[in-house]
């Protein structure tokens, strides 16, 4: 299938996104986010992909949400047709999802990224929440997500000033997983992808899950949550195979069940 924003790989059982605007550095409008959803969708479904690295261009991951979409835009219609929440689609996806990060991830570049389960970042990259300079705020869960990622301080001066942050000062913050030289960047990440998919499925996305759950709930429900998935996996042809494979000091064959 053809997009036209971006590029659609798949490796083994990794699916790969590369956002592919060049000329707009990644700018993230209404058509990237109708194609990506898209294949989401179809990955969400799909046995075959059990984890999806999403990355951009060397210069840019993404530059943020389109301005020159949004130039025009008037508050009745952004309601009515609610703009920006098909972005959340990507925040539903059940299977762990890697941001390979090189260059800039301002405004919504830097939202879609912390809407990924791990962020990896390339010695080039750089990270903020510019909508102020715009005269609006960040839209996609940016003064949300990046408080409870690297707290009030640090947001409050991103989102309040504009100024980004280069890899090593978000590494410090706890935004970005690690730093790989960029050269290697899009390896790193597959690498990571590829470890992922092949452990259990189940147990990838319950423990996704319940990572999750961290940010939403109180530490004793979050507890009593993550007790009752813990338990239920001992219900999964994997468990089984996982430990018995770890006894019999073999390597495990887990079919994902
Ligand atoms: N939207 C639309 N086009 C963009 C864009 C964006 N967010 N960012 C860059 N571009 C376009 C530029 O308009 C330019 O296109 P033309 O050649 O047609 O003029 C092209 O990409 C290259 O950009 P620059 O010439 O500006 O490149 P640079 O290297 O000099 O600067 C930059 C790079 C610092 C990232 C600068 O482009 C910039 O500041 N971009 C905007 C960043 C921004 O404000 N992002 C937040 C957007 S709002 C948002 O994201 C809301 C939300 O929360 C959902």
């Amino acid at each position: 299938m053809n997009y036209e924003t971006i590029l659609v790989e798949t490796k083994g059982n990794v699916g790969v996104i590369t956002l592919n605007r060049p000329k707009a550095l990644n700018a993230l409008n209404s058509q990237l986010f109708k194609e990506m959803n898209g294949v989401l969708d179809g990955w969400e479904n799909d046995q075959n992909i059990r984890c999806v690295v999403i990355t951009g261009s060397d210069k840019a991951f993404a530059a943020g949400a389109d301005i020159k979409e949004m130039e025009p835009l008037q508050f009745p219609g952004t309601y009515v047709d609610d703009f920006i929440t098909p972005w959340d689609r990507m925040s539903r996806f059940r299977k762990p999802l890697v941001a390979a990060v090189a260059g800039y991830a301002l405004g919504g570049g830097c939202e879609v990224a912390m809407m990924c389960d791990i962020i990896l970042a390339a010695d080039n990259a750089q990270f903020g929440q510019p909508e102020i300079k715009l005269g609006v705020i960040p839209g996609a869960g940016g003064t949300q997500r990046l408080t409870r990622i690297i707290g009030k301080a640090k947001t409050m001066e991103l989102v309040l000033t504009g100024r980004m942050m280069g890899a090593e000062e978000a590494e410090r913050s706890g935004l970005v997983a690690r730093i790989v030289p960029l050269t290697d960047l899009k390896t790193e990440a597959l690498k990571v992808a590829e470890n992922i998919a092949a452990l259990s499925l189940p147990a990838v996305m319950a423990a996704k899950e319940c990572v999750q759950r961290a940010y939403e709930t109180t530490l004793a429900e979050g507890i009593r949550g993550e007790r009752r998935v813990f338990q239920s996996l001992f219900g999964t042809h994997d468990q089984k195979e996982g430990m018995n494979a770890f006894v019999s000091k073999r390597p495990p064959s887990f079919k994902h069940r």
